[in-house]
């Protein structure tokens, strides 16, 4: 008879209950796809008294969680979530305690990742996290496993539901930024803190990761630059329609020359392309795999369901016996990332300004433009009630994205400029 695996979880809520639910309900075939018996011998959360979905009245509690490490368990799940506190703390006693780990959460990973990664290889486990990024897209074993040959140019994705079905809801119904997010918390799809989402953050941790897994590099949030959705404005949105793009967030990590561009930013998508397609809280990840050329993933990137359906396949796969490296390289080669040089990010750029409807303005802002070797292609001025502030939006050429922000900086000082000038970079595809 083969042995069991014996699986411990740590924390029951959204993802953990879930995780329990499929490995009730799916037992017998998840064991058969393991090649041995799954058993979940051990649990922990808060509040014992909570009434949860799933029954866990016959599995051992543990009112602290970092006594799984001590259970008997092969394999501790962390569904804690935090960069910190009894996550951070479950899943380093796990290690030392030479228990596999698998967990969801990309905050800790993004900071401790390259840390963790050393301290499971060092007692020869795994550290597993499909459900970290994207939810239940498979690609961060695509990335480590899978799209390895060529190696990776660039991955691009929208990596969080929150902004993605905001900027899609501001799309269809004209309505601003703060009424949509309104909604959004009153439907449950945004917290009722929402910065990690809106501010960018959270896809930044994601793109830590996935950024490691493509380049070998330890995940890096200090060298990446941050930009959320909250300045958008339905005036972005439809602007963006009239030249043929959306908007979307976008988590953008890249090769360029020696080093890795890493960012998170709206940015403009060309309209009918596979990320400007993808709708509401749905998650997309664009892989360049180079000479093997795009590969593209789409999916549900948070809920119970798709989450533990990404977990559930991380625990099979260890209980099979495949560990590995947890970024696809052994942890001690990966590397500390080179941000590729100022200067050389560069693309078409939408750029708006509020502006005085004076004469003269559109002169000044072209001239700043022109001395930072900024060249427009195409422009649209909409005027609104006399004595209101006008917008004039413009598309440049191809240019560096260090250029274009010398100018803004200039144009914001002008006393014709009403408020900060507004800059989207265009996807080329
Ligand atoms: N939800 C998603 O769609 C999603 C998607 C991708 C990744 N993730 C990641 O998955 C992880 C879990 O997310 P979630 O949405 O399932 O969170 P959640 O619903 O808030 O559940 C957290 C669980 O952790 C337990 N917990 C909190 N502090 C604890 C402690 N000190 N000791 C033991 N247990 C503790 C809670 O106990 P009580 O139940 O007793 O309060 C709860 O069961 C996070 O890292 C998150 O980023 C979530």
């Amino acid at each position: 008879m083969t042995t069991p695996f014996r699986i411990a979880i740590a924390g029951l809520g959204t993802v953990g209950g879930d995780v329990v639910k499929a490995l009730q309900s799916r037992g017998a075939e998840l064991s058969q796809r393991a090649g041995r018996p799954l058993e979940v011998v051990a649990v922990s959360a808060r509040d014992r008294k909570k009434s949860r979905a799933t029954d866990v009245s016959s599995i051992a509690w543990h009112a602290d969680a970092v006594a799984l490490a001590q259970s008997n368990a092969d394999v501790v799940v962390e569904l804690i979530g935090g960069e910190e506190g009894a996550a951070r703390a479950v899943v380093e006693a796990a290690l030392n305690a030479r228990k596999h780990v698998v967990t969801g959460n990309k905050a800790l990973l993004a900071r401790h990742g390259a840390r963790l990664a050393m301290l499971a290889e060092e007692h020869g486990r795994g550290l597993k996290f499909e459900a970290a990024v994207a939810g239940g897209i498979p690609v961060v074993k695509a990335l480590r496993e899978s799209l390895i040959a060529h190696g990776i140019v660039a991955v691009r994705g929208i990596l969080n539901g929150t902004c993605n079905y905001i900027l899609t809801n501001m799309e269809a119904t004209g309505r601003a930024f703060e009424a949509v997010l309104q909604d959004a918390q009153n439907l449950g799809y945004a917290e009722a803190d929402p910065t990690l989402d809106v501010g960018g953050g959270d896809t930044a941790h994601k793109l830590a990761l996935l950024s490691s897994l493509a380049f070998g590099t330890k995940p890096d949030l200090e060298r990446m630059s941050v930009e959320g959705i909250e300045r958008i404005t339905t005036d972005d949105i439809r602007f963006a329609r009239e030249f043929g793009f959306r908007i979307k967030l976008l988590g953008i990590a890249r090769r360029i020359g020696n080093g890795i561009d890493q960012r998170v930013q709206p940015a403009m998508v060309r309209a009918s392309t596979p990320l400007a397609d993808v709708d509401g809280a749905f998650n997309a990840v664009v892989a360049d795999a180079d000479a093997a050329g795009p590969y593209f993933f789409e999916g549900r990137g948070a809920g119970a369901a798709p989450t533990a359906s990404a977990v559930v396949a991380d625990i099979v796969d260890i209980a099979r016996g495949s560990i590995g490296p947890a970024f696809g390289i052994p942890a001690k080669s990966l590397k500390s990332l080179e941000t590729a040089p100022a200067g050389a990010v560069s693309s078409a750029f939408y750029l708006r300004f509020e502006v005085l409807d004076l004469p003269g303005v559109l002169a000044e802002i072209a001239g700043h433009l022109a001395q930072s070797q900024v060249s427009i292609e195409s422009m649209i001025q909409r005027g609104r009630a006399h004595g209101e502030p006008v917008s004039i939006v413009m598309i440049t050429h191809e240019t560096a994205q260090s250029a274009v922000e010398r100018a803004l900086k200039v144009i914001a000082t002008s006393d014709k400029v009403r408020a900060r000038p507004c800059m989207i970079p265009m996807e080329a595809a």
